[in-house]
């Protein structure tokens, strides 16, 4: 089957192109960007989301931000592009490669800040379209690798959206699983809903499905069951952000997922390019966690209120899943397995 043709996010007719996220699966939408405050609130209602996505939106971000820009000379045009790139990392904290993406940007410029402001401007274009194509090739070689791990007839559980969708084309987490059907393998998949915002339920069902993988749609809480049930072969996460010893911060829920993985004896991997590697923080601890709106909680997706009025809610959109319960990090540049101290900075720098 030829696998579905979409882009997330693009440069196209002078804006940033996207999906909107929000309206899937009833509409595929696209929405062309030309302003960064639009940018800002797409990113933030998650219209685009998923790290490796993150991380091309900062870089076309800064692109659109200052394209336009008129400064007599570089010093008023890093005035510029230093509010961009500020503003642009106000929207969402956990991703490491939305951050990525921005200081990659802040460093061409640097780095020719020598050069006519014209020239910089083009060289920014150039260097947010090489993270894109990046992300496309770092995509497929996870899969490769991941699918290595993958048995002919495993069933696996996938939490959140870590596919097409979530990246510029193939995904993490779900490019393992592409390419092991690719190669003949017959993979089944549990898709977690992923409360609240529902990421399993309307992203990755879609994507599956249009790509003619066999997925069954389950509700987070039902994840023990399956496992005791003997239903589930491997697990597989993407990742938002994974520090220097293997923790790792992802869609709110993946820690129970490791949690009873490793209960029931299950491999439990991650799946992520080097983009989302943060070697700068030692332990999960200093990773920020988003909290979201409790509204997300109370009232998105249903129709009326489903919870008291005045109820208190607790809304964070991540966890930290602690190293000692991943198995294995699938990454572009090979399976990284304990001691993740040593071998993370062995394998990815
Ligand atoms: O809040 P989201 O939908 O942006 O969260 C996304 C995730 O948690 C993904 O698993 C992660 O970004 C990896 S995407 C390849």
């Amino acid at each position: 089957m030829r696998r579905m043709d979409i882009r997330s996010i693009e440069w196209k007719n002078d804006s940033i192109r996207i999906i909107d996220q929000t309206k899937l699966p009833a509409k595929l939408e696209y929405l062309d960007i030309k302003d960064i405050k639009t940018l800002w609130q797409a990113i933030k209602v998650l219209k685009v989301r998923g790290a490796p996505a993150l991380g091309a939106a900062a870089a076309l971000g800064v692109y659109l931000g200052i394209k336009d820009v008129r400064a007599p000379d570089f010093a008023g045009f890093n005035v510029q592009l230093g509010k961009v790139i500020d503003y642009l990392g106000s929207s969402r904290p956990t991703a490491r490669n939305l951050f990525w993406g921005l200081e990659r940007m802040r460093f061409v410029a640097l780095k020719n800040k020598s050069r006519p402001i014209v020239a910089i401007k083009k060289l920014l274009f150039v260097e947010a379209q090489s993270i894109i194509e990046e992300d496309r090739v770092a995509c497929r070689k996870i899969g490769e690798y991941g699918s290595r791990l993958i048995a002919k007839k495993d069933t696996i559980l996938t939490v959140c959206n870590a596919g097409i969708l979530a990246t510029i084309d193939y995904g993490t987490a779900l490019g393992v699983i592409y390419r092991a059907q690719e190669k003949g393998k017959d993979v089944k998949v549990y898709a977690c809903e992923t409360r609240p915002l529902l990421q399993g339920a309307r992203l990755t069902v879609w994507e599956l499905m249009k790509n003619g993988v066999d997925v069954t749609l389950n509700c987070d809480n039902m994840a023990a069951t399956l496992m005791a049930q003997g239903k589930i072969d491997k697990v597989i996460a993407g990742a938002d952000r994974i520090a220097a010893n293997g923790d790792t911060a992802n869609k709110i829920g993946t820690y129970s997922l490791a949690v009873l993985a490793q209960h029931h004896k299950i491999p439990f991997y991650i799946a992520a390019p080097a983009s989302t590697f943060d070697l700068k923080i030692r332990t999960g601890k200093d990773i920020p966690i988003e909290q979201r709106k409790a509204e997300e909680v109370t009232e998105l997706f249903f129709k009326d209120r489903m919870s008291h009025k005045d109820i208190k809610v607790f809304n964070p959109a991540f966890d930290v899943t602690p190293h000692n319960l991943i198995t294995a990090i699938i990454s572009d540049k090979g399976v990284i397995r304990p001691s993740y101290l040593k071998n993370i900075k062995k394998v990815i720098c």
